[in-house]
C-alpha cells in the first residue's frame, strides 16, 4: 500500500506541474452552463461519469468528443469517474492478451489527456462487480423490444459475422442486448448527473434516463436522472475522413478515415492529405453541404480551440488542399505532447496497475453504497459492503484487473 500511495502521490505531483499551463487556459464546459462546482442536479450532487472501451487506439473523435471534455470538467472543480470499459469490450472483443494491453494503453493515454488520479476516479470497469449487478436488476426493468429498436443494437447486430457470433451460428450475443443496460447500470451506480459522451451514445443516455424513473417509480427515488452532456464545438461527432456521412470509428477498416491518438505527425499529415473533400476549391464551414471539409474545418477548430468562423477567415485564399496542410500541423500540435506523454506512461506499466488498482478500491466504495441502497429498496438480501480496500488475495488476482 505505502508503494502505491508514493506512486499515486509522486505521479500526482508530476501531473500538477504538467498540466498548469492548461489549467490556466480550461474553461468549464458545462453542459447548460449554469452549474459550478459542485452544484446540484434535482437535488443529487453533480457527478460526472464516463467510460472509453478498450477496444483498439483511441481516436481523435474519442478525444475530442469525450476524453478531453472529462478532463474538462475535472479541471473545473466536478466530481469526475472515469472507466476502461472492458466489459462492453467483450462483445466485440475476444482475445483476453490484448484486451488487457489496450486497457493499459487507454490507462495511458487517459492520464496523459490530464486525468488526475487524486482529484478522480479512474479505474477498469471489470473491478467492480457492482457494475454486472446493477446490470442484472435494470435488466429486469426493461423490456427486449426497447433495446432492440436502439440504433447502435441494430447496427452491431447487423455486423455479426454468420458463423462467428455468440456460438453456434452466428447468432447475436446476448451480451450485445444488455450492453445498453449495462451502460445505465455504469452511470446509475456512480449516481451520474452528467455524462459527456458523443452523439452516437444520446440513445443509450436516454434508456438510462428512462430506467432510473422506473427504478423510481417501482422502488422509490435511488438515482439521479443522467442526461448526455453533448457539447454544440463539433466534438459530439467527428466524422470519418474517408466518408464523411459517417462517424469516426474505431473499427472502420479503411485505416486512413481515423487518426489515432498514437498516429505519427508524419501518419497525421498524410491521412489529412487524402481526407476525401469535394470539387469546390475554397473553404467553408457547411456541415450539410460540405460535410468533408467541415470536418476538417471541425478538426481544425478542436485542435486549436477556435470558432469554425475565425478558421474559415484565416483560410481566405488558401485552397482545400493548401487548408489540409493547415489542418495536419493544428492537429500535429495538439497531439504531439499528448503522445509523448503517453509513451512515457506506457514505459511504466506498473505505475499504470498502481493507479488502476487504487481507484478501483475506491470505486467500490462508492458503488457499493449505492448498491446497498438500491438492493434495499428491490427487497433484496443485503451483503456487508466489501472492505474499503483491496486484500492482499485480491491483489495478486490479476494483473490489471483493479
Ligand atoms: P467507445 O470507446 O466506443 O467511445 C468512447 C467515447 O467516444 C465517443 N465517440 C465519439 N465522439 C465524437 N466523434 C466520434 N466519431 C466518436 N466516436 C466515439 C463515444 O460517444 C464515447 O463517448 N458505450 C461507450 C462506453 C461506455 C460508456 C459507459 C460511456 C460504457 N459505459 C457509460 C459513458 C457512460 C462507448 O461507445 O465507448
Amino acid at each position: 500500500m505505502k508503494f502505491i500511495r508514493r506512486s499515486l502521490l509522486s505521479y500526482s505531483r508530476w501531473m500538477v506541474c504538467v498540466h498548469r499551463g492548461r489549467l490556466a487556459r480550461c474553461s468549464s464546459s458545462n453542459a447548460d452552463g449554469t452549474e459550478g462546482a459542485g452544484a446540484a442536479a434535482g437535488g443529487w450532487p453533480r457527478r460526472v461519469v464516463s467510460g472509453l472501451q478498450p477496444t483498439g487506439a483511441l481516436h481523435v473523435g474519442n478525444y475530442f468528443g469525450a476524453l478531453r471534455r472529462c478532463v474538462r470538467e475535472q479541471d473545473a472543480g466536478h466530481d469526475l469517474t472515469l472507466f476502461v470499459a472492458d466489459l462492453h469490450a467483450l462483445t466485440t472483443h475476444h482475445k483476453g492478451q490484448s484486451l488487457q494491453e489496450n486497457t493499459l494503453e487507454l490507462t495511458a493515454l487517459a492520464l496523459a489527456a490530464g486525468v488526475d488520479p487524486a482529484r478522480s476516479l479512474l479505474f477498469v470497469q471489470s473491478a467492480v462487480p457492482r457494475h454486472a449487478e446493477l446490470c442484472w436488476l435494470l435488466a429486469c426493468l426493461c423490456s427486449q423490444a426497447r433495446v432492440q429498436h436502439l440504433p447502435q443494437y441494430r447496427e452491431k447486430a447487423a455486423l455479426v459475422p454468420r458463423g462467428g457470433g455468440a456460438g453456434d451460428g452466428g447468432e447475436v450475443p446476448l451480451g450485445l442486448l444488455l450492453y445498453p443496460v449495462l451502460q445505465a447500470a455504469d452511470v446509475l451506480l456512480y449516481r451520474a448527473t452528467h455524462v459527456p459522451v458523443g452523439a452516437d451514445q444520446q440513445h443509450h443516455l436516454q434508456l438510462a434516463a428512462q430506467l432510473a424513473r422506473t427504478f423510481h417509480h417501482r422502488y422509490g427515488p435511488a438515482f439521479p436522472v443522467p442526461r448526455a452532456m453533448l457539447p454544440d464545438d463539433g466534438s459530439d461527432r467527428v466524422r470519418s475522413l474517408r466518408d464523411p456521412s459517417r462517424k469516426m470509428s474505431k473499427s472502420d477498416r479503411d485505416r486512413r478515415a481515423t487518426i489515432l491518438l498514437t498516429d505519427s505527425d508524419d501518419a497525421i499529415r498524410e491521412k489529412i492529405r487524402k481526407a476525401v473533400t469535394d470539387c469546390t476549391p475554397h473553404v467553408s464551414f457547411e456541415p450539410e453541404l460540405r460535410p468533408g471539409v467541415s470536418n476538417l474545418v471541425a478538426l481544425h477548430c478542436l485542435a486549436e480551440d477556435k470558432l469554425p468562423e475565425e478558421a474559415v477567415e484565416e483560410s481566405d485564399g488558401l485552397t482545400t488542399a493548401q487548408y489540409k496542410r493547415v489542418v495536419a500541423e493544428a492537429l500535429c500540435g495538439a497531439l504531439r505532447p499528448l503522445r509523448a506523454r503517453a509513451a512515457e506512461l506506457r514505459a511504466r506499466p506498473r505505475l499504470l496497475r498502481d493507479v488502476l488498482r487504487a481507484g478501483a478500491a475506491r470505486a467500490r466504495l462508492r458503488a457499493d453504497h449505492t448498491y446497498a441502497h438500491v438492493a434495499q429498496l428491490a427487497g433484496l438480501a443485503q451483503r456487508p459492503p466489501r472492505p474499503a480496500l483491496a486484500s492482499a488475495a485480491d491483489a495478486v488476482s490479476s494483473p490489471i484487473s483493479e
